[in-house]
């Protein structure tokens, strides 16, 4: 069996033998009856299976749980012991004469019981054909009077026809929790909740901290739902009444496999399975992109993914700290430019359109009010700040919030109206529209002024820099950036003293310069407490310098990851600025695989502890971290090594957040680093994920090999590195790719993954390339890998036309560790 899997995956691999085990092949289990492991109970309709399975070839717990029947890839949508694994085969679920299902161990100690409040006469369990095991009376299929059921207590899937969602009667509460791992079904950080305070919506949380939100059902989808729509594989529906609140879907044909899931990183996800490819391939996403953040932008304010920076105030609000929300902290939201005066009763409301409605956990509602109504209900009630029908499919009913409106955003489509309270001297204003017109003008004039005149400058130093060399970089002003050069900015950052750091640096001594970069030297220091640090000064003149400090301070300052380098602080006078960093003392990563001497102390082990690490240091930047980083300039000379060798990567001057979840963004200037740039972001400037993971599988053949992608020379041929282990792939001789120097040290299996995990993420074609998850979950397990197609650039060695924006600070040669920006070409 050959697998493309999809991430995030709840997929199994069973050995084969627990699964030609079977014994059992009905339904039902009945009073006392024993399943052992190596049993399995089917649903009648062949759907569904149950049984012990171990979800990892690397560990021997067992659970007990229930899984497709009919697809390939074991796909577990339910497990009973969760918490409680067992360590080897000796369990046994039973049934007891009082209806209740208990999970044994070796010692006959109960690990796990079904719970229920009721008992039951003569009881019998079966597992139904929508996956729902469930105890009921012998005699009685009314699903009412079930005395337990699956269904119940979901775990990380969300089956169809199964009710998600608040029983008021029966005090429960179905609600999703995410597994520990893709290996690991123990309960995990993310929870996925319906909350009842105000109109229900759904909360998922983060341990306590909130993720995203649902937004409240607006009669045809979740607000924050736009890309829910009637189609032909599920119809969808909400419920609410005293009794229960819950949104259910069904299959429109049960022969299409659909799935819900919240995922171990967090992320909700329908998928459906593809017999064809045998995958599971997602069908929708939840959350869509950084906008889908809860409360990004703070109180009042409003996320457009379309605008950079994203976030902005509602109409009629301002920044509560312009400061902060100039340097992109907008946790502190807006506030009013006017001040409510309810007792005068003349304030009124402004219609904004096309929304994602707010957090609704202080809001009131009434279903048979109109619209009318609800504007008089609204302006009644002093603290109430805006309103909205609660069916817009019908415009009916009325939903009003109190106090502060937090998680709006806009969408491009299928957005809803909402009416924010506003006071009188603030409505129809015309001054202010025109205000806002002249400035509609007014900013284009002026951003073309200056990108003109940094234009010319521009190309004034090109001129000026004469015939360069060429380098093995293209490196330009980041865009956007021409116009919003601040003279004060005050950072959250730990700010040095100046004096500090010339001391630490022995007043920037040569000495102590560890390199220098395309945007100025970087100095090793000691702090008085004996602390080391690497100082990166940026160079006043250096307009780039700037823009890139910019930029690594707003990303890096933000992430923490024991696999990426960490920023202690910044320390600006005088209008230099320097960041400084943790030192490593370990420099770079080029100057071990690529150096003739060290090379030999990076045994396996260690390249294959590097080849991890920085896996997860970039699936962090790309699925983990508060936002979706693409570093665009992954390298060697940008993988630090600390002390113990642990890779950090580093230099994020070039980091953009993605906006949108599955897109991909373009620019025109073209950064980063021959050799390691994608085929799609080289030749037409688009970069994603996709382009990340292509510079990974770079990186993955030189830690192998120990050679430079670019610059590779081979006596038969013409190709590069990539074009070289594509070869030697094809012929079945990759081994003969490795490293010389640790030719002893390693472990064929685990080199020949690596070398064909790299080559799939230096496929061609992005869509072709797994992404991160998907790379982690390859390194870190057994499952099988697809036959990688042909390699992006695999012949290429010249510069191509396309790129030639330019090149900069040609004269910034440099061994510099930290890595602004290397020169030699390579
Ligand atoms: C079922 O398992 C329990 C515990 O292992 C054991 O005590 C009991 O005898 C078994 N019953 C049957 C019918 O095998
Ligand atoms: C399983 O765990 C129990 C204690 O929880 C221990 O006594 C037993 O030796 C373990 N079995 C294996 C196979 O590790
Ligand atoms: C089992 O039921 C009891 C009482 O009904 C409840 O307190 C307990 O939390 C339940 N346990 C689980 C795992 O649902
Ligand atoms: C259930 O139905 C069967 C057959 O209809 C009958 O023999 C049995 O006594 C019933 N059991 C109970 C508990 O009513
Ligand atoms: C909203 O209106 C539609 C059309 O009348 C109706 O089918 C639906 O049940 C309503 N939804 C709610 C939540 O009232
Ligand atoms: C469901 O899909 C299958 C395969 O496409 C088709 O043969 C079958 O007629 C469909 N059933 C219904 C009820 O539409
Ligand atoms: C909801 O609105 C209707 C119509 O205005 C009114 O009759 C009813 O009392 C309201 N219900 C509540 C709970 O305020
Ligand atoms: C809003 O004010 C009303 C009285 O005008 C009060 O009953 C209600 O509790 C307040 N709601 C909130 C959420 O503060």
């Amino acid at each position: 069996m050959k697998c493309f899997l999809s991430p995030p995956l709840f997929i199994i691999f069973f050995t084969i033998s627990t699964l030609l085990l079977t014994t059992t092949a009905i339904s039902t289990i009945t009073q006392n009856q024993n399943i052992t492991d190596g049993q399995t109970i089917v649903s009648d309709d062949q759907s569904f299976r149950m049984g012990f399975f171990t979800p990892s070839t690397r560990s021997p717990n067992r659970f007990f749980g229930i899984w497709y029947n009919r697809i390939e890839l074991i796909t577990v949508v339910w497990v009973a012991n969760r918490e409680t694994p067992l360590n080897d085969t000796s369990g046994v679920l039973t049934l007891n004469n009082e209806g209740t299902l208990m999970l044994l161990n070796h010692a006959n100690t109960i690990i796990w019981s079904s719970n229920s409040s009721t008992t039951a006469n003569n009881p019998v369990a079966q597992l139904l054909d929508t996956g729902n095991l469930m105890i009921r009376n012998e005699n009685d299929t009314n699903p009412d009077n079930y005395v337990w059921q699956s269904f119940d207590y979901p775990g990380d899937t969300f089956m169809p026809s199964m009710k998600f969602g608040k029983d008021f009667v029966k005090g429960l509460d179905k609600y999703l929790t995410s597994w520990k791992s893709v290996d690991d079904p123990s309960i995990g950080e993310y929870t996925n909740r319906f909350d009842s305070n105000g109109y229900p919506q759904i909360l998922l949380r983060r341990g306590s901290e909130l993720e995203f939100s649902s937004g409240p059902w607006n009669g045809l989808r979740w607000s924050g739902m736009p890309n829910l729509k009637p189609n032909e594989i599920y119809t969808f529906g909400f419920e609410f009444n005293e009794r229960e609140v819950y949104y259910k879907y069904e299959l429109v044909n049960s022969s299409i496999v659909s799935r819900f899931i919240l995922s171990v990183d967090g992320i909700l996800e329908r998928y459906t399975w593809i017999e064809r490819s045998m995958r599971w391939e997602i069908y929708v996403t939840g959350q869509m992109d950084s906008c889908d953040r809860y409360g990004l932008c703070g109180a009042y304010g409003i996320c457009s993914i379309n605008d950079s920076p994203p976030c902005g105030c509602l109409r009629g609000f301002e920044p509560r700290f312009p400061e902060e929300w100039r340097r992109a902290d907008w946790d502190n939201g807006c506030v009013r430019k006017v001040e409510l005066d309810c007792a005068a009763g003349g304030d009124g409301f402004v219609k904004q359109s096309g929304v994602k409605v707010p957090d609704t956990r202080r809001s009131w509602f009434n279903a048979s009010m109109n619209l009318e109504e609800c504007e008089s209900e609204c302006l009644r009630k002093c603290n109430c700040t805006a309103y909205a029908s609660l069916n817009i499919s019908t415009g009916s009913g009325c939903l009003i919030w109190f106090d502060e409106l937090i998680d709006m955003r806009v969408y491009a489509e299928d957005g809803q109206d909402i009416f924010v309270r506003m006071a009188a001297s603030e409505l129809g204003d015309r001054e202010a529209r025109t205000k806002r017109r002249v400035i509609i003008i007014v900013i284009p004039v002026v951003v073309s002024i200056t990108v003109l005149l940094a234009l010319c400058l521009f190309v004034y130093r090109k001129r000026a820099q004469k015939k360069n060399e060429l380098t093995g970089e293209i490196r330009v002003v980041p865009e956007n950036n021409f116009a919003t050069v601040n003279k004060r900015e005050d950072w959250e950052l730990p700010l040095f003293e100046f004096n500090t750091i010339a001391n630490a640096t022995s007043n920037f001594s040569d000495e102590l310069k560890l390199g220098e970069g395309g945007f100025g030297p970087v100095y090793k220091g000691v702090l008085e407490d004996g602390k080391e640090i690497a100082v990166k000064r940026h160079s006043r003149k250096s307009k780039q310098g700037l823009d890139e400090f910019r930029n690594e301070v707003q990303y890096i300052a933000k992430l923490q990851h024991r696999n990426l380098v960490r920023l202690l602080g910044c320390c600006i006078k005088e209008g230099e600025r320097m960041l400084i960093y943790e030192y490593m003392p370990n420099k770079s990563l080029n100057s071990f695989i690529f150096d003739d001497g060290k090379r030999k102390s990076m045994d396996w082990s260690n390249r294959y502890k590097i080849i991890n690490g920085i896996a997860r240091g970039l699936l962090y930047l790309h699925q983990d971290s508060r936002l979706r980083i693409i570093h665009r300039d992954l390298k060697a000379s940008n993988i630090l090594l600390d002390k113990e060798m642990n890779p950090r990567i580093s230099d994020f001057g070039l980091a953009r957040i993605m906006e949108g979840s599955d897109t991909q963004a373009n620019t025109r200037r073209v950064m980063g680093t021959y050799g390691y740039m994608a085929p799609e972001y080289m030749i037409d400037g688009i970069y994603s994920v996709k382009s990340d993971v292509f510079s990974f599988g770079v990186l993955l053949l030189e830690i192998v090999s120990g050679k430079k992608n670019r610059g590779f020379r081979h006596a038969n041929h013409d190709l590069n590195l990539l074009g070289h282990a594509w070869r030697l792939y094809q012929n079945e001789k990759h081994m003969d790719l490795i490293d010389d120097v640790i030719k002893g040290s390693y472990t064929q299996s685990e080199v020949n993954r690596i070398i064909q995990i790299g080559l799939l993420c230096v496929q061609n074609y992005p869509e072709d390339r797994p992404d991160m998850t998907m790379v982690v979950l390859m390194l870190g397990s057994e499952v099988l890998l697809p036959e990688p197609k042909e390699p992006g650039f695999y012949t290429e060695r010249r510069r191509p036309q396309e790129a030639e924006s330019s090149s900069s600070n040609p004269e910034g040669s440099s061994s510099n560790h930290l890595s602004v920006t290397y020169m030699q070409p390579r």
